[in-house]
């Protein structure tokens, strides 16, 4: 009798599958981001200064002197009823998008949306493109259905369309995962054309893209660029939200709209991951929403995110000029070209002077070093933002 930690089967322990994901870099950033001696532009989390902390513990004393028993049982595997409708609205009516309640699927956080994708649509080996540099928590979560990663390169505006183009032709991709609106990692926003022209790429291609857009309503400009789920009318878009960067990341509330033909795959897998997503969660964050405590959140969040991202702007403008950088238009990132000093190197020059930065190598798979650091603004206020940057600035000037 094989023992309860051998295989019946052979000598290894672990799924084969194990062998191919890569380690958590996530992980080794936030440990990184624990460190109080060091001033860390590294982890990706929000700033818990802005969590609306007594309007979200009214709206929970509210739900369960209300509907105390309702929030308590099993949600319907979809989600609850008057949170898909608060969003389809909102999706109606801030991109236009002809959406009911039935397409959309409440999950753990965006992040099991990735995982649900995985499941419904890679087989081992098939290719998925994704934007170099790209979103570690896509990578780690397609890595697991044993994706074969095929980098589509970023430029200013988004991705390369020359090279999209080519490697459709080459091996269309089940999945082409991007995130158009202040992407994760490099801060860049498509402009409108790429959108378009993604669509058209993508047109008879059998790819379908998934738009995640975690940082959509956290755009400092005013202009807003179209969905590239509102482009596309033939739903070869998967879009994905969440309201980790919105409002509460430990709420985990994430959810997918999903075309008609995929409802009951999506419904199916979901049942059987996690049953539903919690039910007292979502009844708390609808609550919260509906007080219209949504829209003060986020014009603190947008407000608050713009002027550290101006800081940051300014004082690599004036210490580092040789550095290029987009200004981003959203979000929380900047990404921070480093000619002549690769990734790594200028991240352990940052750490030893006190200053965390995440090495653009992480952001790709297959791993590359790359000339240039991925900067998060989110819990950094503008005095720490520019001690930082007076900080590396000398270190690595010094490496040139
Ligand atoms: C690109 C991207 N997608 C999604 C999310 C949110 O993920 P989740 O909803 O699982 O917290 C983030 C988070 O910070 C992100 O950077």
């Amino acid at each position: 009798m094989p023992g309860p930690t051998t295989k019946p089967h052979g000598k290894n322990l672990f799924a084969s599958r194990m062998a191919k994901t890569p380690k958590s870099f996530i992980r080794e950033i936030l440990k990184m981001t624990e460190k109080p001696e060091v001033i860390s532009f590294a982890g990706g989390l929000p700033n818990p200064s802005l969590f609306a902390v007594e309007e979200l513990a009214t709206a929970a004393r509210d739900v369960m002197a209300d509907a105390g028993r309702a929030a308590l049982q099993y949600s319907t595997t979809e989600g609850y009823l008057p949170l898909r409708e608060f969003i389809a609205e909102r999706y109606r009516q801030r991109l236009g998008l002809s959406v009911g309640p039935d397409e959309i699927l409440i999950t753990n956080g965006s992040q099991q949306c990735l995982d649900l994708i995985g499941k419904v649509f890679l087989d081992p080996g098939d290719p998925v493109f994704i934007e170099r540099p790209g979103y570690l928590g896509a990578i780690q979560a397609f890595s697991l259905y044993e994706s074969a990663f095929r980098p589509v390169p970023l430029l200013d505006d988004g991705p390369d369309i020359d090279c999209l183009k080519a490697m459709l032709e080459e091996t269309p991709a089940r999945l082409f995962y991007g995130v158009p609106n202040a992407q994760n990692p490099s801060g860049i926003t498509y402009s409108e054309e790429k959108r378009r022209a993604i669509a058209a790429a993508l047109a008879d291609t059998g790819t379908i893209f998934v738009e995640d857009d975690a940082y959509g309503e956290l755009r400092f400009g005013e202009s807003s660029v179209p969905a590239l789920k509102s482009i596309d009318r033939e739903s070869r878009v998967l879009y994905l939200g969440s309201f980790s960067q919105l409002l509460f990341p430990g709420m985990r509330i994430g959810y997918v709209l999903m075309p008609e033909e995929t409802r009951k795959e999506f419904l199916s897998v979901l049942e059987r991951t996690s049953g539903s997503t919690s039910s007292l969660v979502q009844h708390v964050i609808n609550a919260f929403i509906e007080d219209r405590s949504l829209e003060v959140s986020l014009d603190l969040a947008r407000n608050s995110m713009a002027s550290r991202m101006r800081a940051l702007c300014k004082s690599l403008d004036a210490l580092l000029p040789r550095m290029p950088f987009e200004i981003p238009q959203g979000g929380i990132y900047l990404w921070l070209g480093t000619p002549g000093i690769s990734g790594d190197l200028a991240a352990e020059a940052a750490k030893r002077v006190g200053v965390g930065v995440v090495p653009g190598r992480l952001f790709s798979y297959p791993e590359e070093d790359i000339q240039a650091v991925r900067l998060s603004v989110s819990r950094l206020s503008t005095v720490m933002i520019r001690e930082a940057i007076g900080r590396v600035a000398s270190a690595w000037n010094a490496l040139t």
